[in-house]
């Protein structure tokens, strides 16, 4: 064109909507807000625009687009980028979503190259390829939060290796355990949500970008380039799923409400080690509240908290199981909802473990409270079987001869380590002086000394593989 007349098309041009032009009425305020995305989605603009780099670079190597044009683009986008940055960017409802927003922004900015971007591709594949990017990202976060929490369980566990506790079943004293051994079962369960989040970030880690609306696009497109340039393993090899697959984000929240689930688990003991009823430890100040009325109390909000929050992630996780039930082939808008509760979900987790890491740090452990209340409740009781087992008795005659012993110490309101060796003696003839050593809590404890095992020295070893796994994660 060499001047500057009107040509036919002009009439369709900068349409406020990108799908405007067959529409002979317009939404109502309440449809656009019930539609709208854009109030949420956002937070994908940084990965939107990495996105439409790698995109728009591919389609200049291919040909498709000039390389002045894509000198365009990325200076454009690099404007955009640095508006939204410094909270300059102005968002518009009309527009819907983020894609549509940034599109539209950079078009008026660098004219016919902006509208060229979206050549070969469609917000289907658009928006799959902004939330896997995102997800990956904020799986590298996870991981590293994770790993610093198992880190501080180890630390603290080597610390307290030696101090004993009851450990329980059903809630009732069974057999002395180490603080350390607790902690250690919590490392353990947060080691195992390291290896599934590093096993879901495989499948996120795949490009959907190719896939267009859904039936792939006739320009001569290099798919595994864009997947180089965006940091993805593979590209999805089936357009129809690429545009609809959310397996990803639903294994993500699952990853994600185990990760709360354990959580929950922790929280709901430091709640209860906490009560003065039981007196094991307190926490920080600044991880507790007081009360408005009674001035005595200091409440541990964090872990109740964190198990409350527990259930709007396992909610997230069903929601979004739900949005993909019974959902035909390609993309429905119906995936529009899969965003607020992934957000909602990455950013509870991370809260929760930024919070753990620091908190678990700064525990305070009463070794004597846990120490008397080990020392109530026959806790050696199976010690005593074990005992006589090794002098040759079966073990279900020697359960026997220690259950008999347990009743007659409750008659007398002693411990079984209490008696004198002849009241012992009458309980089974093959009970010598050297029972005693059998019957106290460090006895207990350290004849457990395997792999696995609630020894001291076990505990010291675990915590310390456990840190020189961490090491080389560093
Ligand atoms: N905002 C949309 C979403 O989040 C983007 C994809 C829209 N695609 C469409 N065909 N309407 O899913």
């Amino acid at each position: 064109m060499t001047n500057n007349a009107p040509t036919p098309e002009d009439q369709f041009a900068n349409k406020a909507q990108a799908w405007s032009a067959r529409f002979s009425e317009p939404v109502s305020d309440l449809v656009k807000r019930y539609t709208a995305s854009v109030g949420f989605d956002q937070r994908l603009a940084f990965h939107d625009i990495a996105g439409s780099l790698a995109h728009a670079e591919m389609l200049a190597h291919v040909g498709v687009i000039s390389q002045d044009d894509l000198g365009k683009i990325q200076s454009g986008l690099s404007q955009v980028r640095t508006d939204i940055e410094n909270g300059q960017f102005t968002w518009l409802l009309d527009l819907e979503d983020v894609h549509l927003n940034i599109e539209k922004r950079l078009v008026e900015l660098i004219g016919d190259a902006g509208k060229r971007l979206h050549t070969g591709r469609s917000r289907n594949d658009q928006v799959a390829t902004d939330i896997r990017l995102w997800v990956r990202e904020q799986i590298d976060l996870i991981l590293m939060q994770l790993n610093a929490l198992q880190r501080v369980l180890a630390e603290q566990a080597i610390k307290h290796a030696d101090t004993i506790m009851p450990g329980f079943t059903h809630l009732q004293v069974a057999q002395p355990v180490t603080f350390g051994h607790h902690l250690m079962a919590y490392a353990e369960m947060f080691a195992r949500d390291h290896e599934r989040l590093v096993d879901c970030r495989r499948r996120v880690n795949r490009l959907p970008l190719g896939a267009a609306a859904l039936a792939g696009t006739s320009f001569p497109i290099d798919r595994e380039r864009v997947a180089k340039t965006l940091g993805f393993e593979s590209v999805c090899q089936n357009s129809l799923d690429a545009v609809s697959d959310r397996d990803f984000a639903i294994e993500f929240c699952a990853a994600s409400a185990l990760i709360m689930t354990h959580i929950s688990r922790l929280s709901e003991e430091l709640v209860l080690w906490m009560s003065p009823r039981v007196g094991f430890i307190t926490l920080a100040d600044r991880f507790c509240t007081g009360s408005s009325i009674m001035p005595q109390k200091k409440n541990p909000d964090v872990p109740e908290l964190a198990r409350g929050k527990t259930g709007r992630v396992n909610g997230h996780l069903v929601a979004l199981l739900t949005l993909m039930k019974g959902q035909p082939l390609a993309y429905n808008k119906d995936n529009q909802e899969d965003k607020e509760g992934l957000f909602d979900t990455a950013d509870t987790v991370r809260n929760t473990l930024t919070i753990f890491v620091d908190m678990m740090q700064g525990v305070t452990v009463h070794a004597q409270a846990m120490r008397k209340a080990a020392l109530q409740g026959f806790a050696t009781a199976t010690d005593l079987a074990d005992y006589l087992v090794k002098k040759g008795v079966p073990f279900r005659d020697a359960h026997e001869v220690v259950a008999h012993a347990v009743l007659s110490c409750e008659q007398k309101g002693c411990d079984i380590a209490d008696l004198p060796l002849d009241a012992l003696q009458a309980f089974h003839h093959l009970i010598e002086a050297d029972v005693h050593a059998c019957l106290t809590l460090e006895g207990s404890v350290n004849a457990r000394s395997h792999i696995g095992g609630t020894a001291p020295d076990q505990v010291r070893a675990a915590a310390q593989r456990k840190i020189d796994l961490l090491k080389d994660r560093d």
